[in-house]
């Protein structure tokens, strides 16, 4: 918590209000609002089902939410209602200020272009042009995410489950975004990859000053990166907090049963 000690002194990143989203009653996530300050990780807990990638994908421009408003202050457009704003604002954006890393790495990457190509073509969406500088720049971040520079020409279906988490990663962080959605990037991956990549994220985020909105059902997650965690449980928020203070002194008797691993799988 050291980094983002007073935010009454900060405006809020992403101000969100009573949004909602339900595909059938109790089926979505509904009235959710927080604030998120600019160098601040929000996790998402809850068990399956909970409505924890309704709300991510509604925050992040994926899925237009039923009600409810999500401010974001932008470095290009000011302050910005999000689904009120242009599309043509939304999807600049999305290629520039926010990122998304998915939890499967083949729906963020371009799996039979090279790594090369999957972190150039970031840059190119936000107009680099230069082909010497895009490569310089795609071997940087390469390094950055302990990818060896000579499988910069290799496709990422050539690459290990934990190698196209951290392309994936890369890709995301070339065009320097301010805010970043996950949902479960460590799912699915060996215990001991998984560990090397939530070292890598967390080193990362804190140097680059990143705000973070991520989705895990997995608290261990939770505890090494997020400042606060929100918990849902059937599309409700039952619990915020800081993160410390959510897991070690849980107040909700869902929180309490979740952090009690009863409702872990
Ligand atoms: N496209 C959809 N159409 C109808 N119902 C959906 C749709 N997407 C999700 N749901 C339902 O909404 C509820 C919340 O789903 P959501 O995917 O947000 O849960 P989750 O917390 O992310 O779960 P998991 O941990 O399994 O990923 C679930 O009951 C799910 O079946
Ligand atoms: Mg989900």
């Amino acid at each position: 918590m050291n980094e983002v000690q007073s935010w009454q002194d900060i405006e809020p990143l992403l101000s969100v209000r009573n949004l909602t989203k339900f595909y059938s009653p109790g089926k979505g996530c509904g009235d959710v609002s927080f604030d998120l300050y600019p160098g601040e990780v929000l996790g998402i807990v809850g068990e399956s089902g909970s409505g924890k990638s309704t709300l991510l994908n509604s925050l992040s421009n994926r899925l237009r939410p039923d009600s409810g408003e999500i401010l974001y202050n932008s470095e290009q457009f000011g302050e910005l209602n999000l689904y009120a704003a242009e599309e043509s604002e939304r999807r600049i954006l999305m290629r520039s200020e926010w990122g998304i890393v998915h939890q499967h790495a083949r729906d963020g990457l371009r799996m039979n272009v090279s790594a090369g190509a999957n972190i150039g073509e970031r840059l190119m969406a936000v107009g680099e042009r230069h082909y010497g500088d895009i490569r310089q720049r795609a071997l940087q971040w390469l390094e950055a995410v302990e990818i060896e520079a000579g499988r910069i020409d290799d496709k990422p279906s050539q690459f290990s489950g934990g190698m196209q988490q951290r392309l994936q990663i890369a890709r995301n962080l070339v065009t320097h975004p301010r805010l970043i959605f996950m949902d479960e990037p460590t799912g699915g991956l060996d215990v001991s990859v998984q560990a090397r990549l939530l070292d890598l994220l967390r080193n990362l985020v804190a140097n680059l000053g990143l705000s973070v909105i991520i989705v895990t059902h997995d608290l261990a997650v939770a505890r090494l990166l997020a400042h606060r965690l929100m918990v849902m449980r059937r599309g409700e928020v039952v619990e915020s907090g800081l993160t410390d203070q959510v897991l070690d002194d849980p107040q909700h008797p869902y929180t309490q049963l979740l952090v009690s691993s009863i409702l872990q799988n």
